[in-house]
């Protein structure tokens, strides 16, 4: 029998099944992570090997160095979370891997693995969008939680509103113009000389900081609920240089919390706009920026006002694991989605086609 005659009889036989575990791998862009994951909503292991020191020296993500370093503790994470789960190769039941969107040398050291894990261990292979990921941090957050709801994207790559109609099921309803929101953060944060990863820096500096202290202007977008951030960023950029270049001392916790006040609320009335245009009362949050404090206050006090049920992945989960990639894949997997081993790493990977 081939690998994957036998994977497509173990997934009829999954699909039966009481209790599914699925081992999950995500290597996207700079945190090397595996984890273990039962029925789509208990983590059993969550592993993360950040590789924030590597890249801090350049200021940003080095390809190269990120693929390098995740073939290096790719085995090491695959271990870990197996043992802290109290499983083995032999026990699991499925194999989840991230497949893009990323750096494609990144994508590939976990794609490879998982796909060598899978064939030794003949196991299935479950292909995850790493945005579809991010989403399903929530349903390992809030177990009650099922579609159809709304959703916020935001992340390094990405912002995006979305309905989620149902497991894997999406409906675009606005994105960015330009800049995805954490770019714009990190962007923003290297004016003002904040290390990388700038955006969870900037937020941090801008608590003690005065919103009125800098003006910035109110983007213009084509759709109802787009995003554009380029705009704001360059307004930042310009007002800092010229302080500087006057000798004006400007407060750096001041020019914090003007951007991300103006960046939180284009995100949030872009939002709360759709959820109001498409009447569907429950709402989550995604990706690296739903850890922004100030847009996790103002968000919860919107929601609030108007009778919706907010949702939001616990901090641990907001940045990139694999749990919501083993998430992610157990839907994917009931649906009877697995992959041949010919699967490939796609950076461009689009969510909603
Ligand atoms: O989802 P993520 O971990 O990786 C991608 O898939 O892109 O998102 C990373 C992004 C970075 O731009 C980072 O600066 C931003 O999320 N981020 C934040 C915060 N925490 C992470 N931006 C603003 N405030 C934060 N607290
Ligand atoms: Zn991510």
């Amino acid at each position: 029998m081939t690998y994957l005659e036998q994977s497509k009889q173990q997934l009829a036989q999954l699909q039966k099944k009481e209790t599914v575990r699925i081992l999950a791998i995500e290597s996207s862009c700079d945190e090397t992570a595996a984890a273990v994951i039962e029925n789509g909503r208990k983590i059993l292991s969550n592993c993360v090997f950040s590789q924030i020191d590597l890249h801090a020296l350049y200021g940003g993500v080095v390809p190269e160095i990120a693929s390098r370093a995740h073939v290096e503790a790719v085995d090491r994470m695959v271990d870990e979370a197996l043992r802290e789960a109290g499983e083995t190769l032999e026990s699991i039941d499925a194999i989840a891997v991230t497949y893009g969107p990323g750096l494609v040398g990144a994508l590939l050291t976990g794609v490879t693995s998982a796909k060598a894990l899978a064939y030794a261990a003949k196991k299935p292979l479950i292909p995850v969008h790493h945005i579809e990921g991010h989403i399903c941090a929530n349903f390992l957050t809030d177990p009650e939680l099922e579609p159809p709801f709304t959703c916020l994207v935001v992340s390094g790559g990405h912002s995006h509103i979305l309905e989620v109609s149902d497991y894997g099921e999406y409906r675009l309803l606005g994105c960015t113009q330009d800049d995805a929101a954490g770019e714009a953060f990190d962007k923003a944060a290297r004016v003002l000389n904040l290390p990388y990863p700038g955006g969870p820096r900037l937020d941090k500096l801008a608590e003690e900081g005065d919103i009125h202290a800098l003006k910035l202007p109110n983007p213009h977008t084509d759709g109802k609920y787009d995003f554009s951030f380029s705009g704001l960023k360059t307004a930042f950029i310009n007002a800092v240089h010229n302080a500087r270049q006057k000798g004006e001392n400007l407060n750096d916790a001041d020019l914090a919390a003007s951007f991300r006040h103006a960046v939180v609320s284009m995100l949030a009335d872009k939002t709360m706009q759709a959820v109001k245009d498409t009447h569907v009362e429950k709402l989550a949050l995604a990706g690296g920026v739903s850890a922004n404090s100030l847009l996790r206050r103002e968000m919860q006090k919107r929601c609030d006002k108007t009778g919706v049920k907010l949702y939001m992945p616990k901090l641990s989960l907001c940045g990139d694991n694999a749990a919501m990639i083993g998430s992610a894949a157990y839907f994917r997997l009931m649906k009877g989605e697995t992959a041949a081993l010919n699967l490939n790493a796609r950076p461009s990977l689009p969510l909603v086609k």
